[in-house]
């Protein structure tokens, strides 16, 4: 692929993880081509093995609520590129169900998985970051948007936010910068259910730019976040999602308990 476009991110090395696929693919090729080495971390050998070539970057296989094995990952990063300098933070899934339906191992797979996930990735990137480096969080629109049936994802992804603001007070004296962004509905395979009419509708009906986000979009920030351009800009969440944060979030509860509903009917 061609490379170094403008070179913002020229002889920079990068970790991403959740690097195999959606917001954390594209912005690994955004990065790659700014002049960026990019290792992948992904808990999906497959898809990570792929990208990885395409992007002739280097890859490691890692469950991020793993310490150890986020360990090494950070480790092979360094080893494989003589440094790190930007790390982002993109691994996560959700889980849709009211609070009094919710199994306590969901709850706490989620919480794990979006939140104890970053405070495990931010510990080892942080060690072995070069001062001056930037780290980035995919928080989301429902870090600060509440949405019924999403208790665990949203209470992980608002726990990912201050967790951001924390870590930019301890991280400012080594010049390392610290920023989430908070995306709204962005088309990828996580969101396959959400993008498709009718619940694509409510989206648009409550998005003041009136389009579903691209992965692009969050490239985009995320390019600004870990290059100079955003030198002086720590602790932030970033909004990237066409307004939807001034509106209300889509019933998905209500979409998906009647999905649930009439397939019960048919059985
Ligand atoms: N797509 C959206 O609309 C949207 C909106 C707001 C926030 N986000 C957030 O953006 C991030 C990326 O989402 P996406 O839409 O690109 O999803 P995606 O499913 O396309 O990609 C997520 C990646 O994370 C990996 N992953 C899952 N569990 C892992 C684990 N334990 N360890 C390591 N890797 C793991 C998956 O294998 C996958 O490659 C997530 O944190 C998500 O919560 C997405």
């Amino acid at each position: 692929m061609s490379t170094n476009p403008n070179g913002r991110l020229e002889g920079r090395s990068a970790l991403i993880t959740g690097g195999a696929s959606g917001i954390g693919l594209e912005i690994a090729r955004r990065y790659r081509s700014e002049g960026a080495s990019v290792t992948l971390v992904d808990i999906n050998r497959e898809a990570l093995d792929a990208h990885a070539a395409e992007l002739g970057g280097t890859s490691y296989v890692a469950d991020v609520t793993d310490e150890s094995s986020m360990e090494d990952a950070v480790a092979a990063a360094v080893n494989a590129y003589g440094g790190l300098d930007i790390a982002v933070n993109a691994a996560g899934a959700g889980f849709v169900a009211p609070i009094t339906e919710l199994p306590l191992e969901e709850w706490r797979r989620i919480l794990d998985l979006c939140l104890t996930g970053v405070f495990l990735s931010v510990k080892h990137e942080a060690r072995r970051m070069n001062d001056g480096g930037s780290i980035i969080n995919i928080a989301s629109l429902n870090a600060i948007q509440p949405a019924e049936g999403f208790a665990a994802y949203c209470s992980a992804k608002a726990g990912v936010a201050m967790f951001t603001k924390v870590a930019a007070m301890e991280l400012g004296p080594r010049s390392i910068r610290v920023n989430a962004i908070a995306p709204g509905l962005v088309d990828t395979p996580l969101t396959a259910a959400l993008t498709a009419p009718p619940l694509s509708d409510e989206f648009l009906d409550n998005a003041p730019l009136g389009r579903i986000g691209v992965p692009s979009d969050i490239a985009d920030a995320a390019l600004f976040l870990a290059s100079d351009d955003s030198s002086w800009v720590t602790g932030d969440l970033l909004s990237v999602d066409g307004g939807a944060h001034t509106r209300r979030y889509p019933q998905v509860l209500a979409a998906v308990m009647a999905a649930e509903a009439a397939s019960v009917t048919t059985d």
